[in-house]
């Protein structure tokens, strides 16, 4: 069975909408397997952001990413990697469709609320990352 790796930004936690993602990702019949509320160290912000280092934005992406406690999540179901993308709506909250996760509880593209694995692959490697081999 497919899984994937789901992570609750810091604004999700801070702005107290973990609940309400949690019941959304329940709804769509996806299982949450593991689940741990906690910081995410900067190896593990530069290990999963890795493609986007020399990039204008990443530095400031490290340093939300690392400001404050995470939900970090490994959600599985039959095509769970595109489910929880279609759940969590464009990567720019302010162009994310009314129901989905960024369009309802984000308003800009560098707090974006919610992280989900763009491939399978990526999903394994994230996984490793976030909660060990
Ligand atoms: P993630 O689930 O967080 O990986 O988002 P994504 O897969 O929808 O987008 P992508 O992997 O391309 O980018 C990772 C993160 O970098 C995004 O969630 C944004 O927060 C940030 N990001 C990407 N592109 C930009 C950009 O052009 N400007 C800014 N400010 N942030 C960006
Ligand atoms: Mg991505």
């Amino acid at each position: 069975i497919e899984k994937t790796y789901s992570m609750l930004k810091p604004d999700a936690v801070r702005n107290r909408h973990v609940g309400e993602i949690i019941a959304r990702i329940e709804r769509s019949g996806l299982t949450i397997e593991r689940m741990e509320l906690g910081m995410v160290t900067p190896e593990q912000a530069a290990a999963n952001y890795a493609e986007h280092e020399g990039k204008p934005f990443y530095n400031g992406l490290i340093e939300y990413i690392t400001s404050g406690p995470v939900v970090k999540m490994v959600v599985s179901g039959e095509g769970a990697v595109k489910k929880m993308r279609t759940l969590m709506g464009a990567t720019n909250p302010a162009e994310a469709a009314p129901g989905t996760i960024r369009g309802d509880f984000g308003l800009i593209m560098d707090e974006n609320v919610i992280h989900g694995s763009d491939s399978p692959e990526s999903a394994e490697r994230e996984i490793g990352v976030f909660f060990g081999a």
